[in-house]
């Protein structure tokens, strides 16, 4: 969908004490993976704790677009009837897939190595966002690529006839092009290899394994050469979503930075991955424990306990841990707005082809709320003012990014004089329940007129 209406403008007001259990949803990277692998399978894949995100329901629409047959039980499992590999139909309307990044990138590749031509376009956010870093890699394998100047949606591909495998080393850190390339690798024969010098999410090297496609990982420090033989039949899976830690990470750090607050997060996936914002909370002296951990789809779970924490302290980031936190950047900065000191964070230049240009949004609505940054090209810096030391009391612009707009309302639940953002709509991408969960914990929520 290309567009979310009217804009939702909301505040929040500062809170304190937030306390109670936060069940966040699905992960939003596995949710989009089962979908498109569930439609690549042949025979019927069942999700249960899928993300009923926007982002996720364009995805679900594009599979039907394709030829799948996707459907939802009442008690919200979701079942997938695949038309296997190279099995997508030619889809005859425009697909479009709104907000998301993840959405559009990994179906191109899906469909790119399968005689079919598909048109593909978002909303203005997604359309700003560069696509050649896909397309590029694609085209080896033989698809052809029809877009705007630079590369930018609306776009049309026609799928090889007869593709090639391709031998694609990452030229920048993303999990989105890896998986593309692997997933257009399918229906090549022969073997796909994508080489990575930066460890990425690995949810879909997880997956297709989990899918019987062989798939070979060597890895050598953060460099990997991930290896796939193409023309496997997926057999069909029933998967169960394990919770988001990029969703969890809003209800774990309003606790950190609200006065008095303890609060449960549990279930939620910590594959090394993506657990980059934990790691990096801790080492600033965030009071977050890990409870229960265990292992649940095969991937490392734990309820996550999170209570105010007075004495958090900036630190300067590792870029290397980069790509295991990328979305989680954003509302690190609001933490480190609470913390003593200064947070330096490098090595983080894909945080300006985001939904938004993050590092540039989140400049303007923190300085707009009272804490000083700075910031170049691929680093960025916040001087923290310390436990109710910001002043807040201001209106962020969103940016149609949901995790503009959450960042800026966690804020200022511990702000002097709360904070605003101009529209709240975009939170549905990704975290539907945001405003009632929060609201569940004690944070005090209005909306406003625009
Ligand atoms: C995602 C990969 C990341 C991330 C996005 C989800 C994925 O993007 O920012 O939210 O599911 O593969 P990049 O691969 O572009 O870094």
């Amino acid at each position: 969908m290309s567009s979310h209406g009217a804009p939702r403008p909301m505040t929040a007001r500062p809170s304190r004490g937030l306390s109670g259990v936060a069940d966040v949803p699905g992960d939003k990277s596995i949710s989009h993976r089962s979908l498109i692998l569930g439609a690549m399978a042949v025979g019927e894949t069942r999700v249960t704790g899928l993300l009923e995100g926007q982002d996720v329901l364009d995805t679900a629409a594009a599979m039907r677009a394709f030829g799948a047959e996707v459907t939802r039980d009442d008690d919200g499992m979701w079942r997938v009837y695949g038309v296997g590999v190279g099995g997508f139909a030619e889809p005859e309307q425009v697909i479009d897939c709104g907000n998301s990044g993840t959405g559009v990138r990994l179906i191109m590749g899906a469909m790119a190595t399968t005689p079919i031509a598909a048109t593909f376009t978002g909303d203005a956010s997604l359309n700003s966002r560069p696509m050649g870093r896909v397309t590029g890699p694609l085209e080896g394998f033989g698809t052809q690529a029809y877009g705007r100047a630079g590369g930018r949606l609306p776009l049309t591909l026609v799928g090889a006839a007869d593709p090639v495998p391709v031998d694609h080393t990452l030229s920048v850190p993303s999990a989105q092009v890896k998986s593309a390339v692997l997933l257009a690798g399918l229906n090549a024969p022969g073997q796909t290899v994508v080489r990575e010098t930066e460890a990425t999410r690995d949810h879909t090297e997880r997956m297709l394994t989990q899918f019987g496609a062989e798939v070979s990982v060597e890895r050598e420090g953060a460099h990997s050469v991930i290896t796939l033989t193409g023309q496997p039949e997926l057999t069909p899976q029933e998967i169960v979503v394990p919770r988001d830690p990029s969703s969890a990470a809003f209800p774990v750090c309003a606790a950190l930075i609200t006065d008095g607050s303890d609060v449960l997060v549990p279930g939620i996936g910590l594959n090394p991955t993506r657990a980059g914002l934990y790691e990096t909370l801790r080492e600033m002296g965030a009071d977050l424990t890990y409870e229960n951990e265990r292992e649940e789809a095969g991937e490392p779970v734990a309820d996550l306990r999170a209570r105010f924490s007075p004495d958090m302290k900036g630190i300067e980031v590792p870029p290397e841990r980069a790509a295991s936190m990328i979305d989680e950047y954003p509302i690190l900065s609001v933490v480190a707005s609470f913390a003593g000191g200064e947070t330096m964070m490098r090595g983080v230049k894909e945080l300006r082809v985001k939904e938004s240009d993050r590092i540039d949004a989140m400049a303007k609505g923190l300085r707009a709320a009272g804490v000083t940054v700075e910031e170049g090209e691929d680093w960025w810096s916040v001087q923290g003012r310390g436990p109710g030391g910001v002043p807040g009391g201001a209106r962020a612009e969103a940016r149609l990014d949901h995790r503009i707009a959450m960042s800026f309302l966690i804020l200022g639940l511990g702000a002097q004089k709360g904070m605003s953002v101009d529209d709240a709509g975009p939170i549905a991408t990704s975290f539907p329940v945001f405003e009632p969960l929060m609201t569940g914990l004690g944070a005090q929520f209005v909306r406003a007129n625009a």
